[in-house]
Formats: structure tokens, C-alpha cells, sequence
């Protein structure tokens, strides 16, 4: 399950990894922030309770920085920490203008600079993700994976579109194809993989070793399910009922409120993914945005789940 900045909480990667997800990311963390000691953002290095191994992704360009960095997150996550990777493809203007993120793109032999520096800093594999290139229809990935894999990345992540492009368009597989026949080390597909269809796709179109899934995952880990079952072969596994959805979501909001109480508000979003597409979902949306306590939640999980009977739709 790939990083996404403000979703993949702790217990979201339980649920993703229960469902076959071989790695969940946690949330981009500043390198910056890290250096200055921010609470907040050393909240995003904590790591759920059942949680067995964790990727951990960096933003920032000072070589000396990130290495440093890396070096706490490993002191802190010991063995719960699978490896470090750097975030070079964010789009968002408030990253990237401060040279950090897709920014890094646009300077291959300072990326490299913070490749080499972080992996010699420390004892994990340091991994890069980037987009196809920074400019729209611009596609450095090869080169600069080529670069990074030379700098000591032990793997490669390309999601299939432009900095530029932000999420417009279709992801352009071809790419993660290039970047394959231009390195040794481990690729990583990514955009637009939403089931094990699509997976299987991707890995025949470009060869990739592995495929990480962004927004597919939102209140769905049972698409890893659908994606082990694909690789190994076998059926695809029933979609999960209408009923057994929000009762993930129900589960999701207790095990954030066991963790962190004040972790809960994030829990709406994740709250109306779970209901997308069930009957009532955007009066169930209305009713999510308002929760505040667990106790919130549950009662309108019991709303949505009367509606659902009501309607028939319960299995
Ligand atoms: C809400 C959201 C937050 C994201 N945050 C990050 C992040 O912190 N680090 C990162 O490398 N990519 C981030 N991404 C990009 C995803 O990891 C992924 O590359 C992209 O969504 C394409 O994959 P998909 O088609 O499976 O969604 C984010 C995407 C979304 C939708």
C-alpha cells in the first residue's frame, strides 16, 4: 500500500496488511520537521499495535539532512522498519516549490546526492518513488532511476504520469516498461491499479516486480485480497457485503479510538469510503462529517446498517 500524506494511518495498514498487503507506507514525513523535533510530526512515525513492518517515506533535498533522519527513523522503529524511501514525485505546490518532493526531479544529481547519503547513513534499503518526470510529457524516470540505482536505492518506485500532470490522465505504464529495462535494482508500478486484473496487467505490460496501490485502498483493503488472489491464481475472493463494509469501518474507528482518541476526526474520511456507492451513502456522508466520539461513529454505523436492511441490501 503506497503512502498517502493524511490517510494511511496506522490501523488502515493493519487492515491492509490483514488483507494481504505485503508492505503499507506511512504518511510522507519531513525531514525538516524531523530535525526540528515537531510533535506532529513525529506523531506520523508511530506505529499501530498489531503492525509487524512499516515503510517509512522522507521528504526534503538536504542530503545531510535526510540522512540524518533516516538515521532517527531506524533508531526509532527498530525492527518494525522495513526500509526508508524517498518521496521525489509529490506534485503539491507547497512541496515542490521548496525543492522538495517532484522537485527533486528536475535536479537528478542532487537526488542521487540524498540517495547515497541515506543509504550510507544507514543499515536498511533506501528506495526512491518518482513520477514519470516533472514537466508534462517530460519523462526523465528512466534516467534518473538509473542515476539512483548507481547512488545505492535499492529499489525504484514510478508512478505513470508527470509532476505537471498532477492526477489528470491515464498513468503511462510504458514508463515503469523504461524504467525496468534501464535498471538492475527492484521496480515498483504504480497509478491506476484497482483490483488484481489490473495488477496482473501492469506486471505483464512492464515486467515490474511489485505493485503499490494508492487510492483503491481508501475503505477497500480487501482489494490486496483480490490482488494476492490474482498473482497466485486462484479465484478472485467475494466482494465484501454491504454489511461486512461498515463493520470494517465500525472495527477501523475502534481501533483508532484505542490508539489515539484525537486520531478519530480523521476517521470521516475514511468513514465515507467504506460507504461509497451503498444506498444512503450521501446522506451517511452529511451524517459522518458531524462524528466527533467513537459513540458518534457507532450510532451512525447502526443508521446506515438499519438503512441497508431496510433497503434489502444487507448481504
Ligand atoms: C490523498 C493522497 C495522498 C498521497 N500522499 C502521498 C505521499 O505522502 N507520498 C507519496 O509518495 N505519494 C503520495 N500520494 C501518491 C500515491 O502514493 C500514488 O503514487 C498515486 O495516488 C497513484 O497511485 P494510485 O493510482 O494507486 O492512486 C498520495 C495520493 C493521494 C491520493
Amino acid at each position: 500500500m503506497a503512502p498517502m500524506a493524511g490517510v494511511t494511518d496506522p490501523i488502515m495498514r493493519e487492515l491492509a496488511e490483514d488483507q494481504g498487503a505485503d508492505l503499507a507506507f506511512c504518511e510522507m514525513v519531513s525531514a525538516k520537521g524531523l530535525s526540528y523535533a515537531n510533535e506532529r510530526t513525529e506523531d506520523l512515525l508511530e506505529v499501530g499495535p498489531r503492525e509487524r513492518l512499516v515503510g517509512v517515506q522522507l521528504f526534503g533535498h538536504d542530503p545531510a539532512v535526510m540522512a540524518d533522519m533516516a538515521q532517527r527513523v531506524v533508531d526509532l522503529l527498530g525492527d518494525t522498519l522495513a526500509l526508508i524511501d524517498i518521496n521525489m514525485g509529490c506534485p503539491a505546490r507547497k512541496i515542490q516549490t521548496k525543492g522538495d518532493g517532484s522537485a527533486l526531479m528536475k535536479d537528478p544529481a542532487l537526488a542521487a546526492r540524498i540517495v547515497e547519503a541515506t543509504s550510507q547513513a544507514v543499515s536498511v534499503p533506501v528506495t526512491a518513488k518518482m513520477r514519470r518526470g516533472f514537466y508534462a510529457d517530460e519523462e526523465t524516470a528512466p534516467e534518473l532511476a538509473r542515476r539512483l540505482e548507481d547512488a545505492g536505492a535499492w529499489a525504484v518506485t514510478v508512478h505513470g504520469r508527470t509532476a505537471q500532470q498532477m492526477y489528470r490522465g491515464k498513468a503511462d505504464w510504458s514508463t515503469i516498461a523504461r524504467v525496468k529495462e534501464a535498471v538492475g535494482i527492484p521496480v515498483i508500478g504504480n497509478g491506476d491499479v484497482v483490483n488484481g486484473t489490473s495488477a496482473l496487467a501492469m506486471i505483464e505490460q512492464t515486467e515490474c516486480d511489485a505493485v503499490m496501490i494508492a487510492r483503491a485502498a481508501q475503505g477497500n483493503p480487501w482489494v490486496f485480497a483480490d490482488v494476492q488472489a490474482a498473482l497466485s491464481g486462484a479465484p478472485a475472493p467475494a466482494a465484501p457485503s454491504p454489511i461486512e463494509r461498515i463493520e470494517t469501518a465500525r472495527k477501523h474507528a475502534h481501533m483508532l479510538s484505542a490508539w489515539e482518541p484525537r486520531a478519530l476526526v480523521r476517521m470521516r474520511k475514511q468513514a465515507s469510503w467504506y460507504c461509497k456507492g451503498l444506498p444512503g451513502a450521501s446522506i451517511a456522508r452529511g451524517a459522518l462529517n458531524q462524528c466527533v466520539t467513537i459513540d458518534d461513529y457507532d450510532r451512525v454505523f447502526d443508521a446506515i446498517e438499519d438503512h441497508l436492511r431496510s433497503v434489502g441490501q444487507e448481504g
